[in-house]
């Protein structure tokens, strides 16, 4: 049986896009939505748009997030934002080492684990991005990716510090290409993560730490990928953005 710790959560990545208007907009969407989901719900909402949604998500169980961190509490750090801001800004989340991040602005696993380290310590509930390319699942490498991935980001911590921590299994070659992993890679992926997990601190954590996926997640593909007895939820981006992110809270799974 799934442990109880492990209720679903659905979670929108709304990335670079959205001017406040719009985002107050969407916000009040997912707020009016909230009472018909499946599980719990949160946005990663772009850092303009994080005070004005908080605002539309006072009152409702409908978590609000940020997509990156830095590590330290404050400094010079030109362009940067620190944990403390986040959660003084409304934060409750916060997504660290999406593939994007890794691909484009050079984010690497000893880079995730110190914004693992803050995160945890400044009291956000973290979501670690962990993923293969497509390049790597051709050679065969996605477990090594996915092992050095988890083991480097999760580096250095005691099982009672990461149990706030939420894993998202983001295949790369899913992400923005309308090609998702079907259930039985989902899951495939995720009890391999579970069985890191494992490895490293143990059954409990391992049986009670949520696990995500991410990759062109639709309305459609939803329930079947929830299906799956270790996909315990799931990191959303481009069908966040729309309607389609009710549908996706109110999943409906025949387990
Ligand atoms: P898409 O849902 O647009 O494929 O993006 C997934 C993602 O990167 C969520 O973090």
């Amino acid at each position: 049986m799934t442990s109880p710790l492990r209720r679903p959560l659905l979670v929108g990545n709304w990335k670079m896009n959205l001017t406040m208007v719009q985002s107050i907009e969407l916000g009040k969407l997912v707020a009016g939505g909230a009472g018909a989901a499946s599980g719990e719900v949160a946005v990663c909402v772009p850092f303009t748009a994080i005070a004005v949604v908080r605002e539309v998500l006072r009152g409702t169980n409908v978590r609000l997030g940020a997509q990156n961190c830095h590590w330290e509490v404050s400094g010079a750090y030109t362009g940067e934002i620190s944990v403390d801001q986040l959660r003084d800004a409304g934060c409750q989340m916060v997504i660290i080492g999406h593939s994007e991040r890794r691909k484009l602005f050079g984010e690497t696993d000893e880079s995730v684990n110190r914004k693992l380290g803050a995160a945890l310590k400044g009291g956000l509930t973290p979501i670690v991005c962990v993923g293969e390319t497509l390049e790597e699942r051709e050679a065969q490498k996605t477990w090594r990716v996915l092992e050095t991935q988890i083991e480097g980001g999760l580096k250095g911590f005691a099982p009672a510090d990461l149990s706030k921590v939420v894993i998202a299994y983001e295949p790369v070659w899913a992400i923005g290409t309308g090609k998702t992993a079907s259930p039985a890679q989902a899951q495939e992926a995720h009890l391999f993560i579970r069985s890191q997990l494992k490895k490293i601190h143990g059954e409990s954590f391992s049986a009670g730490t949520r696990i995500l996926y991410g990759g062109s997640v639709t309305a459609e593909n939803v329930d079947s990928l929830m299906d799956s007895a270790d996909v315990d939820g799931a990191l959303v981006g481009g069908a966040s953005l729309k309607k389609d992110f009710l549908r996706i809270m109110g999943f409906q799974t025949a387990r």
